[in-house]
């Protein structure tokens, strides 16, 4: 605020919730990267009444970055951490959203037998026509050699699971928070039995040498990021465009140009 830029990149809301906190002159709008921000700058859009471009809400973004790198990048990590092969194992994903999606479908192609878990009937059914096992919870639980949540939501697995799990079992979170697999309960409770990777944090972010997303996916988001300010700041799209997702024609022109590249 103090510098009182003209554009804004902002991640969860804070720059254009401070900018309300002392506004000034000159901003000419920006954008917001993630959904938790789009939630709270959504009931603003009054007081802000700029263009705000939400970037998380463009498809290339939704399979870009959630379904293809991070399946790609948890896949590495679990490879690189545990030094074990996925042919043949027993993979339980929890969650089918963009990044369950590309989770389960990156240890399928490693030859692994991926069973998916979902609480909403529409994506389980989803996972079910794209050839996953969708057995119950518990039943997926017990026969899983590698557990894996990617759902956002708290207390996915947690102790009162251990007695289901089968010895030597692998667990990993990739949502973004570590909440998802109690992994200190359950560490403390196994006494060895079961393994999970990165204290629950994102396995594909919080292990040794982690590499995280793609670069060629980084490369996305930023193109996405750099043709939405730009239009902000050329006045290509106006204050009726208060957070809303990245202009079609811009995931066009950033498509076309990631194509031909
Ligand atoms: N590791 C990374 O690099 C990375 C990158 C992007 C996003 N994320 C995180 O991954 C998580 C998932 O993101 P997304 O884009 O796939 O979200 P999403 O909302 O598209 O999908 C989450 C899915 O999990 C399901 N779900 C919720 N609770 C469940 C439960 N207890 N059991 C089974 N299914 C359950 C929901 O119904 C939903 O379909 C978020 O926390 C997100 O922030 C991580």
């Amino acid at each position: 605020v103090r510098t009182r830029p003209q554009l804004l990149l902002d991640n969860g809301g804070d720059l254009f919730v401070r900018y309300l906190e002392e506004p000034y002159d000159g901003l000419l709008g920006g954008t917001e990267e993630t959904t938790s921000g789009r939630m709270r700058l959504e009931p603003l859009r009054d007081r802000i009444g700029l263009p705000v471009l939400v970037i998380n809400d463009s498809p290339i973004k939704q399979f870009a970055e959630n379904r293809h790198a991070v399946g790609q990048s948890v896949l590495e990590s679990f490879m690189r951490i545990t030094n074990k092969s996925t042919g043949g194992k027993r993979v339980t994903v929890f969650g089918y959203g963009a990044c369950g999606k590309g989770v389960a479908a990156n240890f399928r192609n490693a030859y692994s037998v991926v069973s998916v878990v979902e609480r909403n009937p529409v994506l389980r059914l989803e996972a079910m026509l794209d050839g996953f096992l969708v057995p119950e919870r518990d039943e997926a639980l017990r026969t899983a050699d590698v557990v894996i949540t990617v759902t956002g939501a708290e207390g996915v697995v947690t102790v009162a699971d251990l007695p289901l799990l089968k010895d030597g079992t692998i667990l990993a979170n990739a949502g973004h928070f570590p909440w998802e697999i109690d992994a200190a309960g359950i560490e403390a409770a196994a006494e060895g039995r079961v393994t999970v990777l990165t204290g629950g944090h994102m396995v594909n972010l919080a292990g040794p040498r982690p590499l995280g997303n793609s670069i060629e996916s980084m490369d996305l988001g930023f193109a996405l990021q750099t043709r939405c300010l730009e239009a902000v700041a050329t006045g290509a799209v106006g204050p009726e465009s208060c957070v809303v997702p990245v202009p079609r024609a811009i995931d066009e022109a950033v498509a076309d140009g990631f194509v031909a590249l």
